[in-house]
């Protein structure tokens, strides 16, 4: 009967998985991974073990315990989606991620011990799995906190290194596997338990230091991944077959989550995690200011371009990780609806790693209620460019540098772009001549079809919503 509702609970999870993947359906494939997470959970709480083997059994410790799991779960839920601003998302599931992995640990740690306790055997089908769980555990948990301190501003985002950095690591790496031998040839021993919990540790928070804070996306879905596989390998330890799945699963989206983010940015996945992205080059100036390669910048205020959108037909919003610093999306819909009912085609260009987590602008247009069909992949807006009347780049910057295309020097050479500079007029509303996280200069910005807008996003928006009203 459990291994019925485990496979129910898997097919409901690789459901919610798929439907997560277009945000039409993503609200409720949520829904029903959490539906799917409940029973397994349920199951695992009401599964008694005695002389006549395992079975299901309804009794009242396992009743208060789903009753405590789901009231405290669903506390933390509630607070944490009220609290949680949508820019901090990726620190928070970073933390997720490494409490994920801690427990992962933990039940592989406390199954050696108790079978220490008792004095019985372990085999090695049970002492592999329970020494990956505590390495892979112990570097998902460590890795995760930096990655959210990086984040979370606790650390300084800079790649942190240091002479022969790669070699310690290295080293701490070779050490953590001999530990992972020894504990897996004397499994109830504590001594090699404690070393490769140290090793661990050690090698999540010196493999993450070296990884600059706007790369930390990546790594923490990367750390996703590994949080499952340490999940994974807790299953085999415990004998549970949902978690083995379950686990499975998060190890093998969070690995292709990865590869899609790092292929969006034409990087390799050795190039986010050695690569030190981010480190300030010897002699840049202090002040990080930018200025556009070539050509002369113009510079237009908020009333000019309502002028110019007022007679726009074709109108392609370009949001960027200003965009979400802003919190400039419920103008933009307002200036939308606005230019809509002027008869004019509003289309949004959605790049895939525009912002700083995957999905990033879909969410934040979702939260404004943009209708779904006005958003649009790179792939199937990039022609149409040419056909728009204005291209409105609210915060965005790289995913939209032309040096991407052109110039084999540049740190984003071969980054797949928006075409932006195809449109008649290209708006691009941000603060300064400041880069964005690829630190280079966008020559869009010195063109002479561009019109900078200087100014916060949402300020700047606000004002062009009221240029179009007055008009
Ligand atoms: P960026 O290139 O980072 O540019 C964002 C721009 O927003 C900055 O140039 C900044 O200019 C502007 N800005 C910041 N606050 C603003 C505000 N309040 N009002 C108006 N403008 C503001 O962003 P993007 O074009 O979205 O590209 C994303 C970058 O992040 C890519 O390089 C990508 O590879 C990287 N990345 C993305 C991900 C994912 S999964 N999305 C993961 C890791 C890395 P000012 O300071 O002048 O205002």
């Amino acid at each position: 009967m459990e291994n019925l509702l485990y496979l129910l609970s898997a097919c409901l999870l690789i459901v919610g998985l798929k439907m997560l993947g277009s945000p039409k359906t993503a609200v409720r494939g949520h829904a029903i991974g959490a539906v799917g997470m409940l029973i397994a959970a349920a199951v695992a709480l009401l599964l008694s073990q005695d002389g006549e083997g395992v079975r299901l059994e309804i009794s009242r410790n396992s009743l208060i315990a789903i009753g405590v799991g789901l009231i405290v779960g669903t506390l933390v839920g509630i607070i944490v989606s009220q609290k949680v601003q949508m820019t901090a998302m990726p620190q928070m599931v970073a933390l997720f991620n490494g409490l994920g992995g801690a427990a992962s640990a933990l039940v592989a740690a406390i199954d050696l011990f108790n079978k220490e306790a008792a004095n019985t055997t372990v085999e090695p089908t049970l002492s592999v799995p329970a020494a990956l769980s505590v390495l892979i555990g112990g570097v998902t948990l460590t890795g995760s906190t930096i990655a959210f301190a990086k984040l979370q501003g606790l650390i300084g985002g800079r790649p942190l290194v240091y002479p022969l950095q790669k070699t310690l690591n290295l080293l701490l790496l070779l050490g953590a596997v001999a530990s992972c031998c020894w504990l897996v040839s004397d499994p109830l021993n504590p001594a090699p338990l404690y070393c490769l919990a140290g090793a661990a540790a050690m090698l999540g928070v010196l493999s993450v230091l070296p990884i600059g804070g706007a790369d930390m996306p990546v790594v923490i879905s990367l750390l996703n991944s590994y949080s499952g596989l340490a999940a994974s390998a807790a299953g085999f330890v415990l004998g549970n077959n949902i978690l083995i799945i379950a686990g499975s699963l998060v190890g093998a989206s969070g690995l292709i989550l990865t590869k899609i983010m790092c292929k969006a940015m034409n990087r390799s996945l050795a190039n986010v995690l050695f690569g030190a992205f981010g480190k300030a080059p010897e002699g840049a100036a202090e002040t990080g200011k930018a200025e556009a390669s070539s050509g002369t910048v113009k510079s237009g205020s908020p009333e000019d371009a309502a002028m110019i959108l007022d007679s726009a037909g074709l109108v392609i919003i370009v949001p960027g990780y200003g965009m979400a610093v802003a919190q400039a999306q419920h103008a933009t819909r307002e200036m939308a609806d606005l230019l809509q009912k002027n008869d004019c085609e509003v289309k949004y260009a959605i790049h895939p790693v525009a912002g700083r987590m995957p999905g990033h602008m879909n969410v934040l247009l979702a939260e404004a209620d943009v209708p779904y069909e006005q958003l649009y992949d790179m792939d199937q807006i990039n022609s149409e460019f040419a056909q728009a009347d204005v291209a409105l780049v609210i915060g965005a910057n790289d995913v939209t540098n032309p040096a991407a295309k052109t110039d084999p020097s540049s740190p984003i050479y071969g980054m797949p772009i928006l075409d932006v500079e195809n449109a008649r007029t290209v708006m691009v509303l941000k603060r300064s001549m400041n880069p964005g996280f690829a630190g280079v200069d966008n020559e869009l910005y010195g063109r002479d079809n561009t019109m900078m807008i200087f100014g916060d996003a949402k300020d700047t928006v606000t004002r062009i919503v009221s240029g179009l009203k007055d008009l």
